[in-house]
């Protein structure tokens, strides 16, 4: 994945719009990956489902509590993505509380099929969801990889480690004093 561009893909998000009116209000809106990735640096971590155990507890709540340190290494953004729906997504961040953090909605799966990340999870019910990784993303191009090991279908156990907030700041930190 090193130096690869990352696919060019329409995100259907959920955005409030008061002018909408009613108890629900909320519209579609089509985001582009350019909108995400042009012109920033920014870290990208993928997962297998909105509020599980792993993913709730500790990847996206540890993200949200570490952006401080993950801008000073130079990070504009942090993107977690997953195949959920825009619903999910957002009620998953409303869970969370976040602020930093921005969830973005792969529902059909296609960026994390072009990713080469598409994995079936049907032994957990799941369908086809994404393996665990993370990526440092700079202006659209894959800047630094960090997947979990054992990338495979319907796996046994769920890895975590490589793709943490922990590994990757520790890595980013170790560059700067290297260079
Ligand atoms: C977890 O994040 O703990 C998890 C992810 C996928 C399936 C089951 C659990």
């Amino acid at each position: 994945m090193l130096g690869r561009k990352v696919p060019a893909v329409t995100f259907r998000t959920r955005v409030r719009d008061e002018a909408v009116g009613g108890p629900n209000p909320f519209r579609w809106e089509d985001v582009s990956s350019d909108n995400y990735f042009a012109g920033k640096r920014v870290v990208l971590f993928s997962l297998p489902g909105a509020f599980t155990p792993t993913c709730s507890t500790y990847q996206l709540p540890d993200f949200e509590k570490l952006t401080a340190d993950f801008r000073a290494e130079g990070i504009d953004e942090i993107y977690c993505i997953s195949v959920n729906d825009a619903f999910v997504m957002n009620a998953w961040g409303k869970s969370q509380g976040l602020e930093n953090v921005k969830l973005i909605p792969d529902g059909s799966g296609e960026f994390t099929r072009k990713m080469g990340m598409l994995v079936a999870k049907d032994n957990l019910g799941f369908g086809m969801r994404s393996w665990r990784y993370a990526a440092v993303v700079n202006n659209g191009v894959v800047e630094q990889w960090f997947e979990e090991e054992g990338y495979s279908d319907n796996c046994d156990s769920d890895p975590y480690g490589v793709s943490s907030p922990q590994n990757i700041l520790e890595t980013l930190k170790s560059q700067k004093l290297a260079a």
